[in-house]
């Protein structure tokens, strides 16, 4: 490494002697993924054997650790210690700070376990810049710099570090940087920006005013918070603990299957004879071959109240609950990642026959309307946004707008929580695609809601449930 930074291990290593003279650096074992790594080192000379001690509590820099092995074991043990050293970077168990007059200006830690850093030094003469995906964020008790497009984390100590990223938002020169904030000299500078260059949170300004980052056309159409959500909710750049790790069991109790009730005031809907319906329905490649999107509806006759029953019934109602040791599931029509069937279907009758107009919850195990208003502000709000977003701008005859009992599936799944989510929206478009096509009937998911204006509606709390996806559905027009 060409860069004169404190190494030191990341707090979460565990470093371990045993008695028979072999010390055990491990990586901590994290929920859901890949095993820990460890490097065994047996019987080390004093030498290495300080050089680790270093490491596990300040650190040193490599040429002070270097020295040290020097002074204890003579030239001899050098080659061992390297070997060594790289062996602890590519476990991704080595921090690299950034010391000025004994306090840390900045700490670079590791975010995935096999994410090698490729040191880059920053020159003078060179303008600068912060990457438009990196971000601020509080961490314990410190701000953290961290970005999508890095395997990496930035730790930054007092407020020096803060002012210096607050400058970088326009493009600079280190020894310009410097004189703005006391304390921080030209090479301090330059090393800051070596660390943020070797992390991708910098980016050269060339001639032309552009950067390496600007000038990517792939990189140009990721809006931010969609490359952070890809980067975070996949494994790769992270080493946070991931999948059906059950993160709250025994801190928070899960939420049931069925929520419960919204009113008193209910519609039994039609059952269909799915017995009946197996032996006389359509063929599937009948159906997926005449399926598609049907925004204009017959408006001399509406959808039924029998039509819907049969629709909610074949794609959402709750075939089975199924009780395990710490929570309930349950099966339904629908395909759902997880099987905690985190949804729930809001009906808003616009114009259906036999069901005065207004919002409803589906209940599913009991396939039930329960209503909750009849048609107010937010109501016609809701139902002026589907005109909006059906690209053939007719109002829906039938709103079903899909929440999420977000708890429902974030205590059951760590990281994928929301994209397994997003990903079980689709299958339930998909179903109620399917059944709308046999039914014949006009159905057409829609790409954007309000969640806010849903939360409203339905009475709930926005970080508990909201809406997630829109599907309008009306009697086919005959043409
Ligand atoms: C996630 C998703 C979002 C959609 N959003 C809209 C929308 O906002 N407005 C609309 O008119 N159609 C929307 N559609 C329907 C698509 O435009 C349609 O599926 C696509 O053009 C293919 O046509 P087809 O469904 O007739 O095969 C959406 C479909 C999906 C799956």
């Amino acid at each position: 490494m060409l860069l004169p930074l404190q190494l030191s291990f990341k707090k979460s290593i565990n470093i371990i002697e045993d008695f028979n003279n072999t010390v055990i650096i491990q990586s901590p074992h994290i929920r859901g993924n890949i095993p820990p790594q460890s490097l065994n080192i047996n019987q080390p000379s004093p030498g290495v054997l300080a050089a680790i001690q270093t490491l596990a509590t300040d650190g040193a820099t490599e040429e002070d650790l270097s020295d040290l092995v020097l002074q204890r074991d003579g030239v001899s043990q050098l080659p061992k210690f390297y070997y060594y050293l790289q062996k602890l970077i590519q476990l991704g168990t080595l921090c690299y700070s950034i010391v000025v007059e004994g306090l840390p200006l900045a700490k670079l830690v590791p975010l995935s376990l096999d994410g090698k850093i490729e040191f880059k030094k920053a020159v003078i003469n060179k303008q600068y810049v912060l990457s438009r995906f990196a971000y601020c964020r509080k961490e314990h008790q410190h701000l953290v710099l961290e970005s999508p497009l890095s395997q990496a984390q930035i730790i930054l100590f007092g407020w020096k570090g803060a002012a210096l990223i607050s400058e970088l938002a326009k493009p600079q020169l280190a020894h310009e940087i410097c004189t703005k904030i006391p304390g921080i000299s030209e090479e301090v500078t330059r090393l800051f920006f070596s660390l943020l260059l070797s992390t991708e949170m910098l980016f050269e300004v060339k001639e032309d005013g552009k950067t390496q980052e600007e000038e990517s056309e792939p990189l140009r159409q990721w809006e931010f918070h969609n490359l952070l959500f890809h980067s975070r909710t996949r494994t790769g750049r992270h080493s946070n603990p991931i999948g059906r790790t059950y993160p709250f069991v025994e801190q928070i109790k899960p939420l049931p299957a069925v929520k419960p009730k919204m009113s008193k005031d209910t519609i039994d809907l039609y059952k269909p004879d799915i017995s009946n319906l197996e032996n006389t329905d359509y063929p599937l490649t009948f159906i997926l071959e005449r399926r598609k999107s049907l925004r204009n509806y017959s408006e001399n006759e509406p959808i039924t109240d029998k039509q819907l029953g049969e629709f909610l019934y074949r794609s959402a109602r709750i075939k089975q609950i199924i009780k395990t040791e710490n929570e309930e599931m349950s099966r339904r029509p629908y395909v759902n990642g997880g099987a905690a069937y985190e949804f729930e279907l809001y009906i808003l009758a616009n114009t259906c026959q036999n069901i005065p107009t207004g919002f409803y919850h589906y209940c599913p195990q009991d396939h039930q309307l329960c209503k909750i208003s009849g048609k107010n502000q937010y109501v016609a709000a809701l139902l002026e946004d589907a005109w909006l977003a059906n690209r053939d701008r007719s109002f829906p005859q039938v709103l079903i707008i899909i929440s999420a009992r977000f708890q429902r599936i974030a205590w059951t799944y760590e990281s994928i929580a929301h994209t397994t989510l997003l990903k079980n929206v689709g299958a339930l478009f998909q179903t109620m695609y399917l059944v709308a096509t046999a039914m014949n009937l006009a159905p057409c998911a829609l790409g954007n809601g309000n969640s806010d204006l849903f939360a409203a509606a339905a009475g709930t709390d926005y970080y508990a449930e909201t809406s997630v996806g829109e599907f309008i559905l009306g009697s086919k027009l005959l043409v």
